[in-house]
């Protein structure tokens, strides 16, 4: 990579012709810490994302999917290498985060939660609260328009989170584990939801979890991190056609693909630990 390239911002979209939606290319991260060692957070990591793909990052707690995730975002510059980010609508925002602690303020009722986005870019209010509408009905919270976060369960609250990432009609959503503090009938639920509506929207989907079913039952490529420092170790296909459904579980080859992975991690997850 030339130095010119490296100086670049993170999000840059026209430094060169790509097909691929995201690029990551040589990305390290270091944390700088006073009087302590650093954390060598990413080592070298290189990964792609198509464009309409969703790829799913696994690994052991700590192997650096968030730094990664946030990386992609813009919030961190890579302390090596560079990411590259094709943008090809700019009238829409490029990426919009979900978090797993439900990141809405609790101040604001589900719908003013919903449209924060589209108020920051200025879109019209009647078309704001148009689009916010449509969103909180597809996630399911219509009735609960005016209420505050504080009277919400989780599921709710992070159905906000998921209609406010949504609303913005971003070209990437960029999701960190998402639905891990649900308990796990509510994350089916929000699994099944989130096929639904990357089927409807062919977003660009990346799309962190440890949760290896999850994983397969989402993603077209996923993509198995191992422990610090973080590096991509496999990428491996998941050979579901679309559209999918909950029952995809019951296909003797998706347990064959979780017990596979599982093997892989196997092994990190038992070091972290010790
Ligand atoms: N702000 C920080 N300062 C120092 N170390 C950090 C900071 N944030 C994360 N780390 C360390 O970087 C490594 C990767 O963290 P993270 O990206 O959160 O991993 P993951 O999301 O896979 O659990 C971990 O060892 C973590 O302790
Ligand atoms: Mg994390």
């Amino acid at each position: 990579m030339t130095e010119a390239v490296r100086s670049e911002s993170p999000l840059t979209g026209d430094v060169a012709p790509i097909t691929d939606k995201i690029r990551v290319e040589g990305v390290s991260y270091r944390y700088r810490r006073r009087r302590r060692e650093d954390v060598v957070a990413l080592d070298d990591v290189d990964l792609t994302v198509g464009r309409g793909e969703f790829l799913s990052v696994v690994g052991p707690s700590g192997c650096g999917k968030s730094t990664l995730l946030r990386v992609l975002a813009g919030l961190q510059k890579p302390t090596d290498g560079v990411v590259r980010i094709h943008h090809q609508h700019r009238d829409r925002p490029l990426v919009a985060p979900v978090f797993q602690e439900y990141s809405i303020f609790p101040w604001h009722t589900v719908e003013a939660n919903v449209r924060l986005g589209l108020d920051a870019a200025g879109v019209d209010r009647s078309e704001a609260r148009r689009r916010a509408q449509e969103w909180i009905e597809r996630v399911g919270l219509t009735g609960f328009e005016k209420a505050l976060p504080g009277n919400l369960s989780g599921g709710m609250k992070q159905r906000v989170a998921l209609a406010r990432a949504f609303v913005v009609e971003p070209e990437i959503l960029l999701m960190d584990e998402p639905f891990a503090a649900l308990d796990a009938q509510l994350r089916k639920v929000l699994q099944e939801e989130l096929l639904a509506i990357v089927r409807e929207h062919n977003h660009t989907v990346f799309f962190v979890t440890h949760n290896l079913d999850e994983a397969i039952l989402l993603s077209d490529r996923i993509a198995l991190m191992s422990a610090r420092p973080g590096r991509i170790r496999r990428i491996v296909d998941v050979p579901f056609a679309r559209p999918r459904t909950a029952e995809l579980r019951k296909d003797p080859e998706f347990s064959r693909l979780e017990e596979d992975l599982w093997a892989d991690l196997k092994g990190d997850v038992e070091e972290v630990v010790q």
